[in-house]
């Protein structure tokens, strides 16, 4: 694992960045995985200066969201499919065809499972993903792969957990409106990357990077499966790197 500490979040970004470029094939085309939060959109600024200045082009790219509510209408503007839209697609001029984010509106649990499983065919398809882009929530989780998670698990249905629907709950109008269920890629679909980018920054990130980073690879801590991988990179701020 590559661990990278820049001074402020702005160069975070930048060398978050360059992470996401040299893993991707030279020229237009690439397969980006794709996390939402707060702590990728400046790299996401980043590459749409870089798409800006020509020195990449996402026109005939693919994106894999990491995670999806389970309940929320695909036009709801919290759903994650809209979130990837004008976070992402609008930005790094991703089109929305080549947009893929795991389906949450199954009407049953039957149906949800069945388009979880038809999401990890969809990435295989694709020939894999070539970098993922991760942020890490405040309890170790990646995606909305919670603590205890398998580390093998494949996208699947989950319920999510009390803490992070209270830390989601800011997008919503009331806390009732968070959705209780997500599909979220599983910790062995991510694993799959060819590269993983996670960008981290602020102190309330540090004790779970700490973790991450230096603790043991455990369920515990989701984002503990970077060490597990062979390119992974992980770029922090100086308050979230306070830990290690
Ligand atoms: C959310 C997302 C994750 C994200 C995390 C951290 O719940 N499902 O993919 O990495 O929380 O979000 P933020 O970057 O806003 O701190």
């Amino acid at each position: 694992m590559e661990v990278i500490v820049t001074p402020a979040p702005e160069s975070a970004a930048l060398a978050a960045t360059h992470a996401v470029l040299s893993g991707l094939p030279a020229g237009r085309g690439g397969v980006l995985g794709l996390a939402t939060g707060s702590s990728p959109l400046g790299l996401y600024a980043e590459l749409a200066a870089a798409v800006a200045a020509g020195r990449v082009d996402f026109s005939d790219a693919k994106g894999f969201a990491l995670d999806e509510y389970v309940g929320l209408p695909a036009e709801h503007p919290q759903s994650y499919r809209q979130v990837l839209i004008r976070e992402v697609c609008a930005v790094i001029g991703l089109p929305l065809a080549g947009l893929n984010v795991p389906d949450g509106t199954g009407a049953t649990q039957a149906e949800l499972e069945a388009g979880a499983a038809a999401y990890d065919a969809a990435i295989g398809a694709a020939g894999g993903v070539d970098v993922q882009i991760l942020g890490i929530g405040a309890n170790g989780h990646v995606g909305f792969n919670e603590p205890g998670s398998s580390l093998s698990s494949r996208t699947r249905l989950k319920r999510l957990t009390a803490r992070t629907r209270q830390d989601n709950a800011r997008f919503f109008d009331h806390d009732g409106d968070v959705p209780t269920h997500c599909i979220t890629q599983g910790l062995g679909t991510v694993l799959d990357a060819r590269r993983l980018v996670l960008i981290a920054t602020g102190a309330a990130k540090a004790a779970a990077i700490a973790a991450a980073v230096e603790g043991p690879l455990t369920a515990s801590c989701p984002g503990s499966i970077l060490q597990w991988h062979a390119d992974a990179v992980v770029v922090l701020d100086e308050a979230a790197a306070a830990g290690l």
